[in-house]
C-alpha cells in the first residue's frame, strides 16, 4: 500500500492507494469519530462492494443508501434522498458519510456530508479509476443543473481517500478509458515527465497491466495533492486541473448528462484546447498531433459532436465557473507539461477553434 498525504494543516489526509484494500482491517476505522455511519453508493457499485465494506466498520451503526446510477441522476433530487435516510435515520452531526463507488457517487455523496447539519465527516472510497486519480481527493463537491454541470456544490475534504485498485477489475473498458482521459490530463497541465512515461505506455494501461495502472494512479495522484495543497479553494493554479473541462462541460451539458462520459467529454475538450493553442501559436502541430495520438489510443473521442453547433457551445461555455466578471478565461497550453489559464484570445479565434474540432 502506498499512502500519500493531501496537505491542508489540520485539516490533512491520507489517500491510501493498493490492491486489496477494501475489507483490510483497521484502515477506515481510525477515520470515523462518532458511532454513525451512512454509506452512499449506488446501483451498480453495491452488489460488487458493499458487503466488504461493511465488513471494515464493526462496531458501528451502519445505514445505507444506494441511488440509481449515472450522471443523469447526479442532481438535487437525488441530492434530497440522501437527506432523506440521514433524517428517517435521525443521524446527528457526529454523522460520517462513506461515498462508495465514482465521481458521481463521490460528488453527490461529498455535497450532502458538506450541508447536512451544515457539515458532517466523509470518507471517499473511490471505485472507478477517475474517481481514483481524480474526484475522491481534492474536496470539490457538487451536483449539476439542466443548464450547467456541477453548478451548485461546495469545496468540502474527506477525512480519508481509499483507493483499493482490485476494484478496477470489474470497470468496463469504456470507463476505464474515461479515467485515462484524467490521467494523461496532469501530464499536460504540469508534468512533462509523466507525458512521456505515458507515451510509451499508455497501451499498457488500456489492457489493464497492474503495475502501470498503480503507476499511473499514484503519479496522478502525487499531482493532484500538490495542487490542491497549494490551492485548495481555486484562486489559481488549481483551475488548470480543468484542462479540457469548459469544452467538456459544454458537451455533457449540451448533449444531455449522462450520453458521452464526464471522460470522454474532457478527452475531446483537451483536444479542443490544444487545437485553440496551435492556433494562437503557443504550441507547435507535433505537440498538439502527439496529445491528438494518445487520447486516440487511450480508446477516447478527439473530436467535437457535430450536434453541437458552435453558437451552442458558446452558450453553454458562458456559464462555466472561470467565467470572471463577464469574461470567460479557458485553460489552454503553451507545451506539453505546462498549462496557463488565460483570457488572452480573440472571441473569433475561440469560434474558429470549435469550428476546426469537429470531425473533418
Ligand atoms: P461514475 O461515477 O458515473 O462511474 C462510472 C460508471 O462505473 C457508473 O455506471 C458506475 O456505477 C460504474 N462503476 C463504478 N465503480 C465500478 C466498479 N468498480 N466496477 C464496475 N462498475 C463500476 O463516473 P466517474 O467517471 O467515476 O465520475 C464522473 C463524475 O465525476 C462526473 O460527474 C464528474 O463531474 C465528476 N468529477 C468530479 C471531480 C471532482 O474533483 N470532484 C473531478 C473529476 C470528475
Ligand atoms: N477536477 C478539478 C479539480 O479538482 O479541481
Amino acid at each position: 500500500m502506498i499512502t500519500l498525504t493531501v496537505d491542508l494543516g489540520e485539516r490533512s489526509y491520507p489517500i491510501y492507494i493498493g490492491k486489496g484494500l477494501l475489507g483490510r482491517d483497521g484502515l477506515l476505522l481510525p477515520h470515523i469519530p462518532g458511532k454513525n455511519v451512512l454509506v452512499v453508493s449506488n446501483e451498480t457499485v453495491a452488489p460488487l462492494y458493499l458487503d466488504k465494506t461493511l465488513t471494515m466498520l464493526s462496531g458501528k451503526r451502519v445505514e445505507h443508501c444506494i441511488l440509481p446510477d449515472g450522471e443523469e441522476y447526479k442532481n438535487l433530487q437525488t441530492l434530497n434522498t440522501i437527506y432523506d435516510v440521514l433524517l428517517r435515520n435521525q443521524l446527528d452531526r457526529n454523522t460520517t458519510i462513506i461515498a462508495l463507488g465514482g465521481g458521481v457517487i463521490g460528488d453527490m455523496a461529498g455535497f450532502a456530508a458538506a450541508s447536512y447539519q451544515r457539515g458532517v465527516h466523509l470518507v471517499q472510497i473511490p471505485t472507478t479509476l477517475l474517481a481514483q486519480v481524480d474526484s475522491s481527493v481534492g474536496g470539490k463537491t457538487a451536483v449539476n443543473h439542466p443548464l450547467g454541470k456541477n453548478m451548485i456544490g461546495a469545496f468540502y475534504q474527506p477525512r480519508a481517500v481509499i483507493a483499493d485498485t482490485a476494484t478496477l477489475d470489474t470497470l468496463p473498458d469504456r470507463e476505464l478509458s474515461a479515467g485515462i482521459a484524467e490521467v494523461i490530463k496532469y501530464g499536460l497541465i504540469r508534468d512533462r515527465l509523466f507525458f512521456d512515461w505515458l507515451s510509451e505506455n499508455i497501451a499498457r494501461l488500456v489492457a489493464r497491466e497492474a503495475d502501470a495502472l498503480a503507476h499511473a494512479i499514484e503519479v496522478s495522484c502525487r499531482n493532484k495533492a500538490e495542487v490542491v495543497a497549494a490551492d485548495e479553494k481555486e484562486s489559481g493554479q488549481r483551475a488548470l486541473l480543468n484542462l479540457g473541462h469548459t469544452f467538456g462541460h459544454a458537451i455533457e451539458a449540451g448533449l444531455g448528462y449522462g450520453c458521452w462520459l464526464h471522460g470522454e467529454a474532457v478527452a475531446a475538450g483537451m483536444c479542443m484546447a490544444a487545437i485553440m493553442s496551435k492556433k494562437l501559436g503557443w504550441l507547435d502541430s507535433d505537440d498538439a498531433d502527439r496529445i491528438k495520438g494518445m487520447i486516440a489510443q487511450a480508446g477516447l473521442p478527439v473530436n467535437a459532436p457535430r450536434e453541437l453547433s458552435v453558437e451552442r457551445f458558446l452558450e453553454l461555455m458562458a456559464v462555466d465557473k472561470k467565467v470572471m466578471d463577464g469574461v470567460l478565461r479557458l485553460v489552454l497550453l503553451n507545451a506539453i507539461g505546462h498549462a496557463v489559464i488565460t483570457d488572452d484570445y480573440k472571441p473569433e479565434q475561440l469560434v474558429d477553434s470549435i469550428r476546426a474540432s469537429y470531425e473533418a
